[in-house]
């Protein structure tokens, strides 16, 4: 077991990592607690859930919007929740955004904390403050920075999750070796193996480091007026191939890492031939670097997403493993530059 500690302008989170999860009582000690999961979570792990009134929603990313927001709104009123009362979403990235908008804003702030249960929210959804909800069809539409006070993660909930899962939140350990973490991207590719049994001891030494790249981002910039666009790497071209292709979000950025591992080596900032390692350990890790990609559909899904700024986007480069800059570059350089990009997928 470890800890590690985000201090926020929004609140201070204790992060626990391979904390048995059946003892977050010691985490709400005396007070109400109402708990928020999905249903696949419940159907697995609900027996040792605790004690108290848990709201079950339906699991996946359809559950993320503002109808479900007003159910648990009518849920707190129900259990008569106040601010010393304790919100805790035990769940996937979907859970923990919801429970965490839906403690931020109930009562202008409930306390709140996550048992997150995928590998992604494990190292990345569950930490930093972000959360929120999807309007229509565009994510994270509705939010808050907001951090919760404790993050519980037991690694032993991994053991239910589908391969697939598992592997989506590799692309984000391993986006956070390849903008801050070199020693962390070489012990991935020394020990895929081992790591992607869920080996305990290991998954616990590869999470702390992943984390604490993104801790170390977020102490500088909590509510992304910049340098928190960093932790973008592979999404601004990923979010993109997730709307045209409909991959999963995991698959998609692993793709948009390929191709933005690619840009950086076009604008002679990376050797090519570390875009080639880059591939090696996505495939490792089960995830998708090859996909046919429709230009014009893919482009126009770039230039609609958050990340755009007048006519520029803002992407990140990469200077080498462990090391990455932020950039903007032109739609039109994008679009001409974008055969030669498909190269590399
Ligand atoms: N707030 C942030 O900083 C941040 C960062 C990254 C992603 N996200 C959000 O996270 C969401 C994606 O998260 P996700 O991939 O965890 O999706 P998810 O929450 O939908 O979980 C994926 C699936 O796994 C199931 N599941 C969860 N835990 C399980 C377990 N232990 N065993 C078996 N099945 C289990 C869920 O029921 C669901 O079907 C997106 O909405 C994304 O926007 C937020």
């Amino acid at each position: 077991m470890r800890s590690l500690i985000l201090e926020g302008l929004t609140g201070t989170t204790a992060i626990e990592l391979g904390f048995p999860f059946s003892s977050i009582r010691e985490y709400c000690s005396g007070k109400r607690l109402a708990v928020i999961t999905d249903s696949t979570v419940y159907r697995l792990h609900g027996d040792s859930f605790p004690e108290g009134q848990t709201a079950v929603l339906g699991s996946g990313e359809f559950s993320k919007n503002l109808g479900t927001v007003g159910e648990i709104y009518e849920f707190f009123l129900s259990q008569e929740l106040d601010r010393s009362s304790c919100v805790v979403g035990i769940g996937g990235g979907v859970v923990c955004d919801i429970a965490g908008f839906c403690a931020s804003t109930y009562l202008r702030g409930v306390p709140f904390g996550y048992v997150p249960t995928t590998f992604l929210a494990q190292v990345d959804a569950s930490v930093g403050g972000k959360n929120g909800v999807n309007l229509k069809s565009y994510k994270n539409l509705i939010g808050t920075f907001n951090q919760p006070q404790f993050v519980l993660c037991d690694f032993k909930l991994l053991r239910t999750l589908p391969e697939k899962e598992v592997s989506n939140g590799f692309a984000e350990v391993i986006k956070h070796a390849l903008i801050g973490n070199s020693s962390l991207f070489s012990q991935l590719e020394e020990n895929h193996e081992r790591i992607m049994s869920l080996d305990e001891d290991i998954l616990e030494e590869i999470v702390n480091a992943s984390l604490q790249v993104k801790i170390e981002v977020v102490s500088q910039d909590e509510k992304e007026n910049g340098y928190r666009r960093i932790l973008n790497f592979g999404h601004t071209i990923g979010h993109g191939v997730e709307k045209t292709l409909g991959l999963s979000h995991g698959e998609s950025v692993s793709i948009g890492m390929v191709m933005e591992a690619g840009l950086s080596a076009m604008k002679g900032k990376l050797y090519p031939k570390t875009v080639g390692r880059i591939k090696g350990i996505l495939e490792n890790f089960g995830l998708s670097v090859k996909a046919s990609l429709d230009k014009v559909a893919l482009i126009d899904a770039i230039w609609k997403d958050k990340k755009r700024e007048d006519d520029e986007i803002h992407c990140v480069l990469l200077e080498g493993i462990g090391s990455a800059k932020l950039d903007r570059i032109k739609i039109e350089e994008l679009e001409e530059l974008f055969d030669d990009l498909c190269e590399y997928c």
